[in-house]
């Protein structure tokens, strides 16, 4: 029998699951699930509604509760790929908690600290080539005690922002040189570089589909639900220059709106992608979109306009095998996008237990 996995990402806004069959051959897609956590809801509320949820993902859609792989996301997620002289691995940990102090912004009480070797010098005075993972204890043990009182304990803990890359990577094993990713969440969007088998830069970005909302919501005087109707229903409006004569048409002041509010984002994505062309001396050839606000009407025309390279959603099911009866391709190509880090996060296999 295949054994399953289950990908389960705790969003700001939604709730994502993804079961995969692991067999001999590619994962099959055997689950797929997502439930909105109610806006407005902070503190021990919020928390009660995301275990209810998690609860109802398990009994009314047949989550396994002892397969799964969750993850954590958003600013306190610091991944950073670094270079260390090559030293045997008990040395490696002692010499990464002096060296991983210099790239967090937090004390080093305050993180847990993960690292993976993506390539080890051979001989003494190589360098060796570090995937460091800092993440704040405040946001692990949030998550933690949410699933604990869902009755999960999950077989892995990983990072949303390394669970995108290993789904990018499975899903387009082809298109991993000079790729830019962007997976654009509800508060938070995580930009990742590819050059090759591993990341060249990971950053997670405060922005996403939040934001817009409460901007649609504040330019047009209307509550949070109706902003957040408005943004799905109308999106961009492309033809229209950025900042030009704000017309008294609501669509094309929600346009204007979700330009306004992207500005920032797409600074951070060219400091980026220069970045990049300044260390490597080789440009980013396109970007793969994915998450709830990839969804926004044009929003592929409107980055690939402000950031000059082509732009695509991202499928993360394209190589993953399903059943089209019970998952219509036309479905898993329409609504996809939504569930890249869940995959990615199922696409770790669990051991037997
Ligand atoms: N059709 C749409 N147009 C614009 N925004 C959308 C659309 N569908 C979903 N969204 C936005 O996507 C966000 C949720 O995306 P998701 O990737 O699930 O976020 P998270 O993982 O942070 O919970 C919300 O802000 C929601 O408003
Ligand atoms: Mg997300």
């Amino acid at each position: 029998m295949a054994r399953v996995s289950v990908g389960l990402e705790v969003g700001a806004a939604v709730v994502k699951m993804v079961e995969l069959a692991h067999g001999k051959k590619a994962p099959r897609l055997t689950k797929l699930a997502r439930v909105e956590i109610p806006p407005g809801l902070e503190g021990d509320d919020r928390k009660s509604a995301i275990i209810k949820i998690i609860k109802s993902l398990v009994a009314d859609h047949g989550m396994n509760p002892r397969r799964v792989i969750s993850g954590v996301g958003g600013e306190s997620v610091i991944v950073r790929r670094i270079m260390v002289p090559t030293m045997p691995d008990e040395e490696l940990t002692q010499a990464l908690r002096w060296q991983a102090e210099e790239y967090l912004p937090y004390s080093l009480d305050e993180v847990y600290l993960d690292f993976h070797v993506l390539g080890r010098g051979k001989k003494t005075g190589d360098e060796t080539s570090v995937m460091l993972v800092g993440v704040k204890k405040e946001t692990v043990d949030i998550h933690l005690d949410i699933l604990k009182k869902a009755g999960i304990i999950p077989q892995i803990l990983d990072a949303n922002a390394l669970a995108l890359f290993n789904i990018f990577e499975f899903s387009h094993p082809q298109e991993l040189e000079d790729i830019a990713v962007v997976e654009m969440g509800h508060s938070t969007t995580c930009l990742l570089i590819l050059e090759g088998e591993c990341p060249f830069l990971v950053r997670n970005l405060n922005f996403g589909g939040l934001h817009i909302t409460r901007a649609i919501a504040e330019k047009l005087g209307v509550d949070y639900s109706r902003a957040n109707q408005l943004k799905e229903e109308h999106g961009l409006r492309i033809e229209q220059p950025e900042g030009e004569g704000v017309s008294s048409d609501t669509a094309a002041e929600i346009s204007d709106q979700i330009k306004k509010c992207m500005r920032d984002l797409i600074n951070e994505i060219l400091h980026s992608l220069d970045y990049y062309s300044s260390q490597k001396g080789k440009k980013i050839k396109k970007i793969f979109i994915s998450g709830g606000s990839a969804y926004l009407n044009n929003v592929s025309g409107f980055l690939s306009g402000a950031l000059g390279l082509p732009v695509e959603r991202h499928n993360p099911f394209v190589r993953i095998g399903h059943n089209p009866r019970r998952f219509s391709p036309d479905y898993l190509e329409k609504e996809g996008s939504f569930f890249a880090v869940g995959s990615g996060l199922a696409l770790r296999e669990v051991a037997r237990i």
